[in-house]
């Protein structure tokens, strides 16, 4: 493997003169650090929170919280909508693009945006006690240090984050780097994103959001915000497809009826150092899959099924998560290459506490509802054990001794899964950078993650978001 250090790592393309373009200066109380390497943004957005009355159930309109962008500066290809749905419009970015962001909140209570898997100061990460009421805005100026890969957008106010994500607010943060790019993946019509969303709807349309102690689910599946389509048709060649988990709970249990493997390629933070092969895999709420799927074996006419099988082994029936059905047309075979990317791999012995774990239980308390350790969310609140010095490396467990899986999430910098003590049930995603951890039933997870980009106040929190807002979500500190 190439020794690449950090720096490499996170390297930045070449520094451009911008386009000149004057911003009005009357909205910069962001607190951003002014080390930015560009004077200017090369990609300005405003994007603004607010309903929309759309028809997805046919014949029936529901009211969505959603969000608009409108681009203010940067290609046009910066900014794109997945047409029909209620997700927000995709965001498309290079690593070392500054990125102004202008929150506008046309809902009706708090909301801020936080960008799942950007690696962003405390100020620009959407952290709950920055939430904006009603009427107002925040402004959002950062520089994209992370790698290529599917991150993405939400919103992220305490104990209404489960609501507003089920109300639609969610949308795609993708980021392109030079790396991903000369191993030419399939692109245009052969890349296809897909988020996966259950919803609930009552009889008169509207959504009908109930949480509870499991979270939130629904019986209706959406796909990239509309009624997921009964087949989606491709033609005999190498697709790449990249999915968003966009559950608020709902874990799958994810193969293919052709009992082909999938060729995994990359995870939340980006691509793999090498393919993998999986025949069958669990898949978290917020948890990004990117995988090569060859079609040139089946013939026109033939379907191939994404299934979601029940979680354990005969209990339950399976189902279709997507149908997809082979046609004509002009296609090309894309040979997966040995080796997609090159990074670090953290080794134990760099961080601070090798061979003694932070430890974090993911536990129920009564009068509560879930914690981590037995403590709960507060504002601005940390325990020593949740200061980390900047520069650091830890390593962190998180152990499950309840029956209940929970995705864990932590904010900042993505993290490597040093090791997984599986419990009762084995097949969950290990590979590569990741932000979200799904920990189920019984296992023990130690994550190696470093603390080396920006200090200040983070917080790390499960992301069965109805267990977020209950309060199993926490503060750490860099200092
Ligand atoms: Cu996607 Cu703190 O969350
Ligand atoms: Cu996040
Ligand atoms: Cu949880």
């Amino acid at each position: 493997m190439t020794n690449l250090s950090r720096r490499d790592f996170f390297g930045k393309t070449t520094v451009g003169i911008g386009a000149g373009l004057a911003f009005s200066n009357s909205w910069a109380r962001v607190l951003a650090p002014k080390k930015f390497s560009k004077a200017e943004a090369d990609v300005f957005i405003e994007l603004k929170a607010l309903k929309k009355n759309l028809e997805i159930l046919s014949g029936k309109k529901t009211t969505f919280w959603s969000y608009s962008g409108k681009l203010i500066k940067g290609p046009s290809h910066t900014l794109t909508s997945l047409a029909g749905g209620y997700l927000g419009p995709t965001i498309e970015v290079k690593t070392g693009d500054r990125v102004k962001i202008i929150f506008k909140n046309a809902v009706d209570e708090k909301s801020i945006v936080h960008w799942h898997g950007l690696d962003v100061s405390h100020e620009n990460d959407g952290h709950p006690h920055f939430a904006v009421e009603s009427g107002k805005s925040y402004e959002y100026d950062f520089e994209v240090v992370n790698r290529a890969g599917m991150y993405w957008y939400h919103p992220h106010p305490h104990g209404r984050t489960g609501f507003q994500v089920y109300q639609g607010m969610a949308g795609l943060f993708v980021v392109r780097d030079r790396e991903e790019a000369i191993l030419n993946l399939p692109s245009g019509e052969f890349e296809k994103r897909f988020v996966i969303q259950d919803r609930l709807f009552k009889e008169s349309g509207e959504l009908d959001y109930r949480p509870s102690m499991m979270g939130a689910f629904g019986d209706t599946l959406m796909i990239n915000g509309e009624k997921k389509p009964e087949v989606i048709k491709v033609k005999r060649g190498t697709y790449r497809f990249r999915f968003l988990n966009g559950c608020n709970a709902r874990i799958f249990n994810l193969a293919l009826s052709s009992k082909d493997s999938f060729t995994q390629i990359g995870s939340d933070g980006g691509l793999l150092e090498k393919p993998v092969n999986l025949k069958r895999f669990y898949y978290g709420p917020a948890e990004r899959f990117d995988c090569l799927m060859d079609f040139s074996k089946f013939s026109v006419g033939e379907t191939v099924e994404l299934e979601g099988l029940p979680l354990v082994e005969g209990r339950g029936e399976k189902y279709t998560v997507l149908k997809f059905e082979i046609v004509e047309g002009k296609a090309s075979i894309f040979e997966a290459p040995t080796t997609l990317s090159h990074y670090d791999i953290i080794p134990e012995a760099e961080a601070v506490n090798a061979g003694n774990p932070k430890k974090f239980e993911l536990i129920p308390k009564r009068g509560v509802g879930w914690t981590i350790s037995g403590r709960a969310y507060t504002h601005n609140e940390f325990h020593e054990d949740e200061v980390i010095k900047f520069g650091d490396t830890e390593v962190w467990e998180f152990y499950n001794p309840t029956g209940m899986p929970h995705p864990m999430h932590v904010h900042g910098t993505q993290f490597q899964i040093l090791k997984r003590e599986v419990g009762r049930l084995d097949g969950c995603l290990n590979e590569g950078w990741k932000d979200v951890v799904l920990v189920m039933p019984g296992d023990r997870i130690q994550v190696l993650k470093r603390f080396n980009t920006f200090k200040g106040l983070f917080i790390y929190h499960c992301h069965n978001l109805e267990h977020e807002d209950m309060s199993m979500m926490r503060n750490y500190k860099i200092l």
